[in-house]
């Protein structure tokens, strides 16, 4: 079995995903923030999905990296979600947006989340779903 770190996951997968992450930010298209995020997610059987930024002229329609990764592994069948990696030109890598949280909390609640520069793809900041967005809202039936 492949030796795991204290992130939980092999140096080896761990170093593919960040840089899946790294080679999907080239896909960004970011024209009016110009800053260009790729991320990529990790299932248990060791599959890799990614994504990246896509942006509107009406701003708010703006999808980030995350979920554009997660929607599509989501719509491409896969579940069980062990690791997902942020990656931007951003000091200390670039974290999720609140909407990205809620994402993650539904779909990948148990995935540890890893963020970095896109400079330093080796030095990697590491969180829990639930440290990222406590409290999440999961459950909308009445009570
Ligand atoms: N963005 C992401 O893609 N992921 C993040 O974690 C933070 C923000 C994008 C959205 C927008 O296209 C640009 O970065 C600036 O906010």
């Amino acid at each position: 079995m492949a030796k795991k770190n204290k992130l939980g996951i092999s140096a080896q997968a761990l170093g593919r995903l960040m840089n899946a992450a790294a080679v999907a930010r080239e896909g960004a298209v970011a024209p009016y923030s110009k800053f260009r995020v790729g991320a990529a997610v990790l299932t248990k059987a060791g599959e890799i999905v990614s994504g990246a930024n896509v942006e509107s002229a009406s701003y708010g329609l703006t999808c980030c990296a995350e979920r554009v990764a997660l929607f599509n592994a989501l719509t491409s069948g896969k579940r069980n979600f062990v690791a997902v990696a942020v990656v931007a030109r951003a000091e200390g890598g670039p974290m999720p947006c609140g909407a990205c949280r809620q994402l993650l909390a539904e779909y990948a609640s148990d995935a540890k989340v890893f963020v970095a520069d896109s400079r330093r793809l080796k030095v990697v900041k590491q969180f829990s779903v639930g440290e990222l967005l406590p409290g999440a809202f999961l459950d909308f039936r009445p009570a």
